[in-house]
């Protein structure tokens, strides 16, 4: 396995790989995460990012030296540590550390997240120090699988991952969220969607990802609504509406089934609830627009005809079901101008958003786009949008137009539901929020 194991001799390791050393003795570079003691022996709890361990020093078998070091040691200390790697079936890892001997780094000043609960605006004043606790390091653990997860389901799949850029010279999703910056002597926006370079990409090289930040400056404060987001955003060329949903569900049961494979530790951690998970299997249901509406009237909701819904419809459409569920055939007026409408039913476009079980609201947002210049442009008189500004994206219908469709998932979100976390703000390391741009 590349594992360094040599008789005798100690070696330089990491609590996140700790089984592969039962019975030798180790070198740890931790912290001190908690420590309790009973007179002669001290337990100390280690953390070094990779995990959790506990380490314990019997009084007569170190030297005086290094009993007295553990005992100066503050919460988050800095330290070396030596000992040997013993199984121990009640801990969580499965090991704990005989220690031998201890070095300090640095004794830590006083350490404002002490071990009891804070208010929450007190945690996001020390998001930097936050994010050192068993559970948001369980957290960002799952976060990074999830991505790990996506360039893996992609690749597999001969998806190209292309980057879109951040600064941009329009509007991907509506005019009324635009962050704007100077770009020299003319206006930019921070990208809102990647999706239409992602278009261009797909024309380029079939099948296409992207997976990069996105911004919205929407004024919602509420346990969905980041600032500065994540987003990844596949586009596919000779794919329509209904293939697309064949592959979100699929990419979505893989994303679930990789974190229950590979991230079993974190999700103890976080107490989730992982029977919930394991339902997570395709096919989803799908459930078109005017079925929604009609569940939502049967349940009390007064609703018309080409109204957005909201996160209390989310939720009462979802509650019926186990697995995420398609919210298919919009109103053409509830969503963004490049949809292609059902050519069926003109006033409807092909899309869905898919709503996440337990309450965690619409994850992914996607649609079959408009292949017709005459419509396209039609739809730009209609949005106010200048033609002049969208001109490379009509040539991507005037040079070989193909059916294609994409769409985007929330990272936050999807890592949210999957985590069992309630409010986003915990699945980006750093979150922007609205009035929160510190730290
Ligand atoms: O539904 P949205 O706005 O779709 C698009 O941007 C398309 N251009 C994507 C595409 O087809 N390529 O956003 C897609 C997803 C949402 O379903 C949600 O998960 C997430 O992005 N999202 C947000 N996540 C956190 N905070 C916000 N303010 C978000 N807005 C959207
Ligand atoms: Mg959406």
């Amino acid at each position: 396995m590349g594992h360094l194991v040599l008789e005798g001799r100690t070696v330089n390791a990491t609590i996140g790989t700790i089984s592969h050393y039962e019975g030798q003795e180790v070198r740890l570079g931790a912290w001190l995460y908690n420590k309790r003691s009973s007179g002669k022996i001290q337990f100390l709890q280690l953390r070094d990012g990779t995990g959790f361990i506990q380490g314990v020093l019997v009084k007569n078998e170190v030297s005086p030296e290094v009993w007295e070091a553990a005992q100066t040691l503050t919460q988050e200390s800095s330290l070396y540590i030596t000992g040997t790697v013993r199984k121990e079936e009640r801990a969580p890892s499965g090991y704990e550390l005989s220690v031998r001997d201890l070095e300090v780094i640095q004794i830590a000043e006083e350490y404002p997240i002490a071990l009891k609960e804070h208010g929450t605006e007190f945690l996001m004043d020390h998001r930097h120090l936050w994010i050192r606790t068993p559970r948001q390091r369980a957290i960002l653990r799952i976060r990074d699988e999830v991505i790990r997860a996506t360039y893996d389901f992609f690749h597999e799949r001969g998806f190209v991952k292309v980057d879109p850029p951040i600064l941009t010279p329009t509007t991907a999703e509506g005019t009324t969220n635009l962050f704007q910056t100077q770009y020299f002597d003319e206006v930019a926006y921070l990208s809102q969607s990647g999706q239409l370079y992602m278009e261009a990409a797909a024309m380029a090289l079939g099948r296409v990802y992207s997976f990069g930040p996105t911004f919205r400056a929407e004024k919602s404060k509420t346990r969905k609504h980041l600032i500065e987001f994540w987003m990844i955003e596949p586009e596919m060329a000779f794919v329509e509406h209904e293939e697309s949903m064949k592959i979100q569900e699929e990419y979505v049961s893989y994303l679930v089934e990789r974190v229950l494979a590979r991230c079993s530790l974190e999700l103890k951690t976080l107490e989730r609830d992982v029977k919930k998970l394991e339902a997570i299997k395709p096919p989803f249901p799908r459930v078109t627009y005017d079925e929604a509406m009609k569940r939502l009237k049967e349940k009390g909701f007064e609703i018309t005809w080409g109204e957005d819904f909201g996160a209390p419809h989310e939720v009462a459409l979802a509650e019926d079901h186990d697995r995420p569920i398609f919210i298919t055939h919009w109103p053409v007026e509830t969503k963004a101008f490049y949809m292609k409408p059902d050519p069926t039913r003109p006033e409807v476009v092909l899309c869905a958003d898919l709503i996440a079980p337990e309450g965690y609201g619409e994850i992914i947002g996607g649609s079959q786009r408009i292949d017709d210049p005459a419509l396209l442009e039609e739809r730009f008189r209609e949005h106010h949008l200048s033609p002049e500004s969208y001109k490379w994206y009509l040539d991507l219908r005037r040079y070989g137009s193909v059916p294609h469709s994409g769409f985007g998932l929330g990272l936050e979100r999807t890592v949210a539901w999957i985590a069992g976390v309630e409010h986003v703000r915990e699945t980006i390391p750093f979150p922007r929020l609205l009035n929160r741009l510190y730290p």
